[in-house]
């Protein structure tokens, strides 16, 4: 995939007139995308490489996102066989103790040519989103441990710098499984560690000057303080997504808001500035943003996971956390119990 030239906007924001082709993603001329608003947030129902490259330069002064590491299970073919209950990529977990349970990305491991695929679509991405963002802007990338290098090392060539990670302490369904098919003869082992974290990959584009002139020019350049007597830090134990939002905001990878709201705060260090997830599935970014009175910009192309954004944002950013059971260490929680369930998408792909 290569990356097309930035266009400039003129006078607004975006120029949808103009747009050169844009490798497999776009025919070379395009409808303005639709777009609807809540609160202080634009939705965008839309192919992000395609808004990036339209977007004017030096307008965006953070980025949350969680990107589909798979890029299989959110094609069309495979969202279909997951709305029909069918599987495919997606495994439909049995029902067992009354529960129903979300469907889960099954394990299964990327061949060299997806990892390369998967490299080059964050390239192309990364590219576009530098151009975007203002000097001293953060980006936050959700990740899993298997595959943080292939979104990791394309942010870093575009020219990114990477300022750290976060870790999200949740207790996730992958690994910590003994042999398949081979369990009572090895039964003392396990052929991965059960995973217990998730890294989000923090990084910065170049601040101009000092971060202090970064921060009087831009509004960027750090990270907003979590009170006078403790910075912003990293790391952060959040369980996974309960299902009182997951009735809110019905999509496969939600992210808690417990979790979201720290981090999205964190984004903008004297919350002044624009704060994108391009790849917005239930809006639990946008939500967050909006829960903080930040003004933010969330893009998805799947017509009905916008629909679910935009129906949930409101809710989602009044709801209140601990509802669900949300800080509660899942050690002290019984295996069973239904709420095991944010499941995040991309955290079980591998
Ligand atoms: C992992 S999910 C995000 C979940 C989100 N963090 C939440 O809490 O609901 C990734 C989303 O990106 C969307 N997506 C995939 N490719 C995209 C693209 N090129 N532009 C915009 N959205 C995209 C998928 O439809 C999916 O909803």
């Amino acid at each position: 995939m290569g990356v097309a030239e930035p266009i400039v906007a003129f006078g607004g924001q975006t120029e949808w007139e103009k747009v050169p082709t844009l490798s497999s993603h776009s025919p070379s001329r395009q409808a303005r995308p639709h777009e609807e608003r809540v609160g202080k947030s634009t939705l965008v129902h839309g192919n992000c490489l395609e808004w990036l490259q339209c977007r004017e330069s030096n307008t965006i002064h953070a980025v949350v996102t969680d990107p589909p590491y798979g890029l299989r299970e959110y094609n069309e073919v495979e969202k279909a066989k997951l709305r029909a209950g069918k599987g495919g990529v997606w495994r439909i977990p049995p029902t067992f103790d009354g529960c129903r349970r979300m469907p889960l990305p099954r394990f299964t491991t990327l061949t060299k040519k997806e990892q390369l695929a998967m490299r080059d679509f964050f390239a192309e991405w990364a590219s576009l989103l530098f151009r975007v963002l203002v000097p001293g802007a953060h980006v936050f990338v959700a990740s899993n441990p298997l595959v943080s290098h292939l979104v990791y090392q394309p942010l870093m060539d575009a020219g990114f710098e990477k300022r750290g990670e976060i870790i999200r302490l949740v207790q996730t369904l992958r690994g910590g499984d003994r042999p398949k098919n081979a369990e009572e003869e090895f039964h003392d082992v396990t052929v991965m560690p059960r995973s217990a974290w998730e890294p989000w990959g923090l990084f910065r584009k170049p601040c101009e000057g000092l971060v202090q002139e970064n921060l009087r020019k831009w509004h960027t350049g750090g990270l907003r303080r979590e009170s006078e007597d403790r910075p912003f830090t990293d790391v952060i134990a959040c369980s996974p997504t309960r299902s009182p939002e997951r009735e809110i905001a019905n999509h496969p990878s939600l992210k808690p808001q417990a979790f979201m709201r720290q981090v999205v705060r964190a984004a903008l260090p004297l919350a002044k500035g624009i704060v994108l997830d391009p790849f917005m599935g239930g809006g639990s970014t946008i939500a967050a943003a909006e829960h903080h009175g930040y003004e933010s910009i969330g893009i998805e192309l799947d017509r009905s996971y916008f629909d679910v954004a935009l129906n949930a944002i409101p809710s989602l950013a009044n709801y209140v956390p601990g509802k669900g059971g949300e800080g509660i260490q899942e050690r002290q929680k019984p295996a069973s119990a239904c709420a095991v369930n944010e499941i995040v998408g991309q955290q079980l792909l591998f």
